[in-house]
């Protein structure tokens, strides 16, 4: 019975969207198609807890109701009993990657938690679920994510994918909803590999797979993958569904420039293969049109490629001492100098604060000590001749491995809120002193500022979606400012004053439309569909429709994601 209503609708919009006034996606149809909202905890449609018993029988036990991490820090909940000294631990090491990553709820952008079970709130403050998942599927296969699909979509429930929950936007949690966990997929297969496009040494990895953990088995042989700094960010997931960059992409392209293959279950159920020759779209979709959006990732099959020496450096100035100017006039030496030394196949990062600018580090894979010295000389004669004292020290290393191991340190989580832009060369080329100008406007508003250097211009054998703009510039910058924990007005203040004043400066002074890496960006970016995606989101927008025709994957700034809308409960309805 109600497969014939379903089929009449389906016949009646279709005849309707056959009509040039009333599309199928025009609001009426829509509405009549699909429920408005998400259900919600509380609701008649939520499931009862015997449907839940009976989910979790057909997951084996896999599925987790959780817990706000925050809970021990809270006299009245009635999660677990209130505990100062685990409290005190949680507060001790929330800033590290591993307390969130390891946690099948917590997030790592603490504006996205929404205070729901905040740890730096006074113990008598309200406790509650709120943003943060309601159920977690621990995932060991493709019929885990076939059976939450067809679970979340029989109950009209939110669905989330969930891997390392080091997104910045909040992509991995929601009110009401149910996530689907990858972090457990850690399979890893280093193979021989050939195709019409690649022959060479591969690596098929797990959804779950972190980028410690495929450097850990290629290393073994002598192999490397294009990783980013963040040794427990996943690598299968959002990172090279987003582009993903990092000290080697100077010299090999982007994260997802090395993609072979995917596997993916659909929003219909289906696994496919995703490869240059099969379900070409989605594979393009996949590789850098945006995490969460258009199935659930099962493996993913990168390119691996030879190791190498590498060598290594790091420069530090402080402002302390000289002149406000003389300090950003050689900034911008040290900027223009980034252009030689990325066209040279060589990454770099620096930081900037109105108090230091450090490069920490630059990267050469498969160069020598004696190269990277003579790639930075230009800024190091800046230096010399202006007297201004500074640290340089560079590094030979017999692996890349060695000297990522020596010069990553794991980045602080839930620790600010940023903002980003990816500038076109001609800006740092060709008008350094305005942009070096911006950076200084920001710094001195007290903002913290990173730039990674890159040349990722050579397209790979294989289009992708990767946002165009990545191939004209030649640096990721983010800028930000420090999570208060105990202040959310602070907070709120600060998220304005990344998005109103200091992205504006870098983007007044571009000469071009603003484009920014999708990961590393501003949350509540205007213009997100143009700046996260360029000229390819009307494509990206007609395989996400094609694939998940009912908008079963949401996520915040993903393609298609402004047919749903967040209530003030945070709940999920379409718009
Ligand atoms: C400390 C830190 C350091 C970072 N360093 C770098 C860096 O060096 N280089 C860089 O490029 N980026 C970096 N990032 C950004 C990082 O790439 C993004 O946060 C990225 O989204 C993380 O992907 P994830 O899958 O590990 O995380 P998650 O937060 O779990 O997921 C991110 C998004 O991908 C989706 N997703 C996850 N798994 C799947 C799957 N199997 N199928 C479909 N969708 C999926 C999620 O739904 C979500 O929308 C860093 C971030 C942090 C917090
Ligand atoms: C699911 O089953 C496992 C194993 O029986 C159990 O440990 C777990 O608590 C169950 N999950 C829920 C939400 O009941
Ligand atoms: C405890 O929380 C409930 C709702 O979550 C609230 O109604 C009640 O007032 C709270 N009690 C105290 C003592 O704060
Ligand atoms: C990247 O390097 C090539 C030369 O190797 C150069 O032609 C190109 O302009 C560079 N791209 C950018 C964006 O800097
Ligand atoms: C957070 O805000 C409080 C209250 O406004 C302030 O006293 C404190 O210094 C701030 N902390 C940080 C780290 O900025």
């Amino acid at each position: 019975m109600a497969c014939q209503v379903q089929l009449i609708l389906a016949i009646f919009a279709a005849l309707l969207a056959a009509l040039p006034f009333l599309s199928l996606n025009s609001f009426p149809i829509r509405r009549l198609l699909y429920p408005t909202c998400r259900c919600f905890p509380g609701e008649p449609c939520w499931p009862s807890d015997e449907s839940w018993d009976a989910f979790n029988k057909t997951l084996g036990g896999k599925l987790i109701k959780t817990v706000p991490i925050g809970a021990v820090c809270h006299t009245n909940q009635s999660f677990v009993p209130y505990d100062a000294a685990a409290c005190a631990e949680l507060q001790a090491h929330w800033n590290e990657a591993d307390t969130h990553v390891s946690s099948p709820s917590s997030i790592t952008a603490p504006f996205f938690a929404d205070q729901s079970c905040d740890p730096f709130a006074p113990p008598s403050s309200p406790c509650s679920i709120g943003t943060y998942v309601q159920y977690t599927v621990r995932a060991a296969g493709a019929s885990d994510y076939r059976a939450t699909i067809e679970f979340a979509k029989s109950n009209n429930i939110r669905l989330t994918i969930r891997n390392s929950a080091h997104d910045y936007f909040g992509k991995v949690t929601g009110a009401g909803a149910i996530a689907i966990w990858t972090h457990h997929l850690k399979d890893i297969n280093v193979f021989d590999y050939a195709s019409k496009h690649y022959t060479g040494k591969a690596a098929k990895v797990g959804a779950g797979v972190s980028m410690s953990e495929i450097s850990q088995a290629l290393k073994q042989q002598g192999l490397l993958a294009v990783i980013g700094n963040a040794p427990t960010v996943g690598v299968a997931g959002g990172y090279t569904q987003g582009a993903g960059h990092g000290m080697i992409a100077s010299r090999h392209g982007l994260a997802a420039d090395q993609v072979l293959e995917w596997e993916v279950v659909t929003a219909g159920g289906e696994l496919l293969t995703a490869s240059p020759s099969k379900n070409q779209d989605l594979y393009w979709a996949l590789s850098g049109g945006g995490g969460g959006t258009y199935g659930i990732v099962l493996s993913m099959t990168v390119k691996a490629h030879p190791d190498e020496p590498t060598a290594t450096a790091f420069l530090q100035f402080n402002s302390e001492g000289i002149s406000t100017d003389l300090f950003y006039e050689t900034i911008a030496t040290y900027l223009h100098n980034t252009l030689a030394i990325t066209d040279a196949g060589v990454g770099s990062i620096f930081q900037l604060s109105s108090a230091y600018f450090a490069v920490v580090p630059i990267l050469g894979l498969g160069k020598t000590k004696e190269k990277i010295d003579e790639l930075v000389q230009p800024t190091i004669d800046a230096l010399t001749s202006k007297n201004i004292p500074f640290s340089y020290e560079s590094t030979q290393y017999n692996s890349f491995h060695d000297a990522y191991a020596a010069t990553t340190v794991e980045t602080p989580v839930a620790f600010g809120q940023l903002g980003g832009r990816l500038p076109p060369r001609s800006d740092i080329e060709f008008s350094t002193t305005s942009f070096t100008g911006a950076l200084r406007t920001i710094a001195e508003k007290g903002g913290l500022i990173s730039g990674l250097s890159f040349n990722v211009s050579r397209m790979p054998d294989v289009p992708n979606s990767v946002l165009p703009g990545w191939r004209r510039s030649t640096i990721s910058l983010v800028t930000g400012l420090i999570w208060n924990n105990t202040d959310w007005n602070a907070n709120l203040e600060a998220q304005r004053i990344i998005s109103e004043e200091f992205i504006p400066e870098i983007d007044r002074v571009s000469q071009q439309a603003p484009s920014s890496y999708m990961n590393e960006a501003a949350a509540r970016e205007p213009n997100w569909k143009s700046v996260f995606f360029g000229d390819n989101y009307p494509e990206l927008l007609r395989i996400k429709k094609k694939y998940d025709p009912s908008g079963l994957f949401w996520a915040r700034t993903a393609v298609g994601s402004d047919t749903w809308v967040e209530g003030s409960d945070k709940r999920l309805c379409r718009t």
